[in-house]
């Protein structure tokens, strides 16, 4: 097997938007396309819908279910196309964020009519850290929204980045009459199909060619050769340099519903978007030609059933060529591991992978030993980079309550942390168990699993911290003196960072004011790259 070859073929991103922007929709679309399901609803039925987030069994076992869509892989044209879901539910956004480490580039949808919105900032704000190459998709142009002009400001404003039109909207919503491709010179009509692709094509002379006033009309083509210059005035020409450094998003219009706009969306990103590409770690840099296997966990999914105890930890492939049953080491524990049915999981069906390629992404059935950043290798120790912790928002101290399954419930809690369900920190004295996440569900997850999986009881009780800072320091005496003054807001990671307990944002603020030389980091990405633990001395470890 050709592994550049194969590497070369493949395009790994995700779909992300806020919800209900239409990223399902958009995402079955393409599957649609690309033959993997037959019909649409395929994908629909395994979303965890808002109307259960009060519910959180439901939403497991929505989860559940949704194993399936966690990696959708299909065929078109050459291409291998892996798209990796992102969930939507914001109680979640932990998993996006991690998902995003897995991916070569990322669709975002926005909904024409909200602009851009909360989630959406957020996950911007992780393909920026990322330079992740982006493409925006305005979805439901069938429906009356925001001047295209406005909403590219909005875009640009509120998410830092530069965009270029691949294509133009003619009016919207009941006027919708179709979209104008500035490369192809074309103009495409719109016609709502739910099932088939509309591909109704007239070719031009650009926006100027009087024949297009035949096809739509007198007003809208004046409005769109006002339009167009405009925009050929306003925007450099697309470059793909600026585009693969996370820089420049090219934009398309369109309605992911009516299945109008996909279809060029979807060459346009096989053309341009990148293949899968090197990754950093610790150590040096993997090239995905390399022939050694390597690759990193980057998603653990607990399986809810009783019956059922194993997880499933995700593997993205960096570099060679994966093997079914071939002999692979987890530098972590130094254990030695065999795989004897990694699986692919489509729609509803589930199936073995004999081999995989860079870009790919395998389950992996585990009993426990994975923890999410995990590197999977023949031999080398490496340590990925990039695979970041955010400061949670929710911040509560586990009470045990069972004394007599102290060790259970101990074991539980690292498990369960280290699937990435939440965040654990260690507090001194008294060795006390704060759990830090980004939405109330976790915590009933977190419960009723101790519950039913380690037979554990606890309850949490609330602290009056909204933030959690890692903390670094140019002045490691400074910091010492720092963490003695503020102990009880202090915790440690798992890895033993030191992280303070912020009551707000203004607590937060007059700290960083106060001690110039701390910086208190949002994430933990930081870490490794400033050898800040050995420069310090500074340790949770009593
Ligand atoms: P999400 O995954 O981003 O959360 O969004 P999803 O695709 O589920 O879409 C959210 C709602 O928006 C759905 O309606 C969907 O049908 C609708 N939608 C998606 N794309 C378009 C579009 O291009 N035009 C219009 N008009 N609507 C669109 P729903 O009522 O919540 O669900 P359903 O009953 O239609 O399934």
């Amino acid at each position: 097997m050709d592994i550049i070859k194969e590497t070369g073929r493949r395009r790994t991103f995700g779909i992300i938007s806020h919800p209900d922007a239409g990223k399902t929709t958009l995402t079955e679309k393409l599957l649609l396309y690309g033959g993997a399901i037959q019909v649409a609803g395929a994908v629909k039925n395994n979303k965890i819908t808002r109307s259960a987030t009060s519910d959180f069994m439901e939403i497991e076992r929505q989860r559940g279910i949704s194993v399936a869509t966690s990696v959708m892989a299909f065929e078109y044209d050459d291409y291998r196309v892996n798209i990796l879901d992102t969930p939507g539910h914001k109680d979640f956004a932990e998993d996006t964020y991690r998902t995003l480490s897995a991916v070569d580039s990322v669709i975002l949808v926005i909904d024409s009519a909200k602009g851009v919105e909360e989630q959406t900032r957020r996950l911007m704000e992780v393909c920026r850290m990322r330079h992740t190459p982006v493409i925006v998709f305005v979805n439901k142009m069938d429906r009356e929204g925001i001047d295209p002009f406005d909403l590219i400001d909005e875009i640009e404003k509120e998410l830092d980045i530069a965009v270029s039109p691949f294509t133009w909207p003619i009016g919207r919503g009941k006027r919708f009459t179709g979209v104008y491709n500035f490369s192809e010179r074309n103009i495409k009509l719109y016609s709502p199909e739910k099932t088939t692709r509309s591909d109704t094509i007239i070719s031009c002379d650009g926006p100027d060619d009087p024949s297009l006033r035949n096809h739509i009309g007198e007003e809208a083509s004046f409005r769109l050769k006002e339009e167009t210059s405009l925009i050929d005035g306003y925007f450099e020409p697309f470059n793909l340099q600026l585009y693969r450094e996370g820089y420049l998003a090219p934009l398309f219009f369109g309605s992911a519903l009516y299945n109008f706009g996909v279809l060029e969306l979807l060459e346009t990103f096989l053309g341009i978007a990148p293949p899968p590409g090197e990754t950093a770690t610790e150590e040096r840099i993997i090239q995905p030609s390399e022939k050694a296997m390597t690759g990193f966990i980057f998603k653990i999914h607990a399986n809810l059933d009783p019956n059922h105890r194993d997880r499933i930890a995700f593997l993205r492939i960096s570099s060679g060529l994966f093997e079914r049953n071939k002999l692979y080491f987890h530098p972590r524990s130094g254990k030695k591991m065999r795989f004897s049915s990694p699986a692919s999981f489509m729609a509803n069906s589930k199936s073995i992978v004999e081999e995989a390629f860079p870009g790919d992404v395998i389950g992996l059935y585990d009993s426990g030993n994975f923890k999410i950043g995990d590197s999977v290798t023949e031999g080398e120790t490496l340590n990925f980079k990039g695979i970041p912790s955010f400061s949670p928002e929710i911040i509560r101290e586990v009470v045990n309550k069972d004394p007599f399954r102290t060790k259970q419930l101990d074991k539980g809690v690292r498990q369960l942390t280290d699937e990435g369900v939440a965040q654990l920190f260690i507090q001194q004295p008294g060795n006390k168990k704060i759990i830090g996440t980004v939405g109330e569900l976790q915590f009933d997850v977190i419960r009723f699993r101790l519950e039913h999986e380690y037979n554990a009881k606890c309850t949490f009780s609330p602290l009056p911290y909204t933030r959690a800072c890692w903390l670094t320091s140019t002045d490691p005496a400074e910091l010492k003196t720092f963490i003695a003054r503020k102990q009880t807001s202090i915790g440690y990671d798992k890895e033993d960072n030191p992280v303070f307990f912020a009551e707000s944002e203004w607590m937060l603020k007059m700290n960083r004011e106060t001690y110039p030389s701390i910086t208190f980091h949002e994430t933990n990405a930081f870490k490794r790259d400033q050898g800040y633990l050995e420069s310090s001395g500074v340790s949770g470890k009593p």
